[in-house]
């Protein structure tokens, strides 16, 4: 028997702050027509000092479970690709386990940049594919607002923060997630890093004043990488799909700089009617961009039953990668789930759990 991973639900949540092109030209040397014309950014969401990748990662799983209708005791597996962890362990995805009372699942982050969302929805697949699990969540969440040098006009007018998550599930009705494309190439790692605060380099005082905590990029560099491999991973993908890209009714990119994803229809010889793009409102949100772009496209009523979609990223590492979706929707399902009453279920669980463990340390002693 051959399981299919269908996407059956799609959530986003972005921090209601916004900063403005000329916003960011009251704080560096910039001016809106630059980004724009340059970039296509407009504006960028900018988490509240209370939100983090997990609370957004939380809130947009919450929302696709919804649309997908899943009890959260049902899901599997929860990957969660974010370049800005909520620390470098527990994983962001445990954080976001606890918080929607997802029992049953295994959870761990995934670090792959912006292609991170592309590489989360092809290990779920296989996972699905393979019959180890039937549903999953996928989230992609940022917060690079806090990791990025807001004196450095070449890297601060690019990134915003949000979340987007899907969810997978398993039928044997073919369809959903049906090829992939996975690539990296490490030596152009320097092109695209944050060099200090991991085990090379930890933090020190020295780091901290050398600015070496924030991101650093090349950006002529990775302009040209990324619009070399958008299009290649596209074609390969859609290849392996054993389809043609006239077949492809829409393209849902990373969303990094409006004049990659121009160059790449451009390459692919497709108008730019068939990508998806919202980056003039969010910004470069990395790993959180495509499923943000898809639930702006599903809510605009641009994804219909059947449709191809082609998904592509690149992004730091370097990496890059693809995956054709025959497009679902939500399977039927029986009685809707009360998410609030869930919500505050698994606040009351993580309370007493937390209670327990404190108790049985008074009982057994605490060590450490
Ligand atoms: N405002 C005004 N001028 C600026 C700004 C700014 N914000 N930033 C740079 N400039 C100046 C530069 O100093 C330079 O001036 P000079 O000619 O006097 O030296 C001039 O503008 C041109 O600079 P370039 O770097 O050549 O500008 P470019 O057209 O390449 O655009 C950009 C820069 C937007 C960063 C572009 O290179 C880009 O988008 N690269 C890809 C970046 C990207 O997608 N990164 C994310 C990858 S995904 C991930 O993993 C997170």
């Amino acid at each position: 028997m051959t399981l299919y991973a269908h996407i059956t639900g799609w959530g986003m949540s972005a921090p209601e702050k916004v900063l403005t092109n000329d916003d960011l030209a009251q704080m560096v040397d910039t001016n809106d027509e630059w980004i724009r014309d340059r970039t296509g950014i407009e504006r960028r969401h900018i988490a509240a000092p209370e939100e983090s990748s997990a609370s957004l990662g939380a809130e947009a799983a919450i929302r696709a479970l919804k649309v997908a209708n899943l009890h959260p005791r049902d899901v599997d597996l929860i990957i969660c690709s974010t370049s800005s962890p909520q620390h470098i362990f527990p994983a962001t995805a445990s954080v976001i386990q606890d918080r929607i009372g997802a029992i049953n699942a295994g959870a761990f982050d995934l670090l792959a940049a912006c292609t991170g969302f592309i590489f989360a929805m092809n290990m779920a697949t296989q996972a699905i594919r393979g019959g180890a699990i039937r549903n999953a969540i996928v989230i992609g969440a940022e917060t690079l607002s806090r990791l990025v040098d807001w004196n450095d006009r070449t890297t601060c007018i690019l990134f915003g923060d949000g979340a987007g998550a899907f969810v997978l599930q398993g039928s044997d009705e073919p369809g959903g997630v049906i090829s992939s494309v996975m690539r990296s190439d490490g030596s152009g790692g320097d092109l695209l890093c944050l060099p200090a605060g991991g085990s090379a380099m930890p933090a020190t005082p020295q780091t901290i004043a050398d600015g070496l905590h924030y991101i650093q990029m090349n950006g002529r560099e990775v302009f040209r990488f990324a619009t070399r491999v958008m299009a290649n991973a596209s074609r390969e993908v859609v290849d392996r799909a054993g389809l043609q890209l006239e077949d492809i009714d829409l393209i849902i990119p990373h969303q990094a700089n409006l004049r990659i994803i121009d160059a790449a229809a451009r390459g692919l010889k497709l108008p730019m009617e068939k990508f998806i793009v919202n980056l003039q409102e969010y910004g470069n949100t990395s790993t959180a961009s495509i499923p943000i772009a898809t639930v702006e496209a599903a809510e605009a009523g641009r994804l219909r039953r059947d449709d191809k979609i082609v998904f592509v990223g690149f992004g730091g590492g370097l990496t890059w990668g693809a995956v054709t979706v025959i497009w679902t929707g939500p399977f039927p399902s029986a009685k809707p789930i009360n998410f609030q009453q869930q919500r505050r279920l698994a606040r009351i669980r993580s309370w007493l759990r937390r209670l327990v463990r404190f108790l049985e340390g008074l009982i057994w002693g605490r060590r450490g």
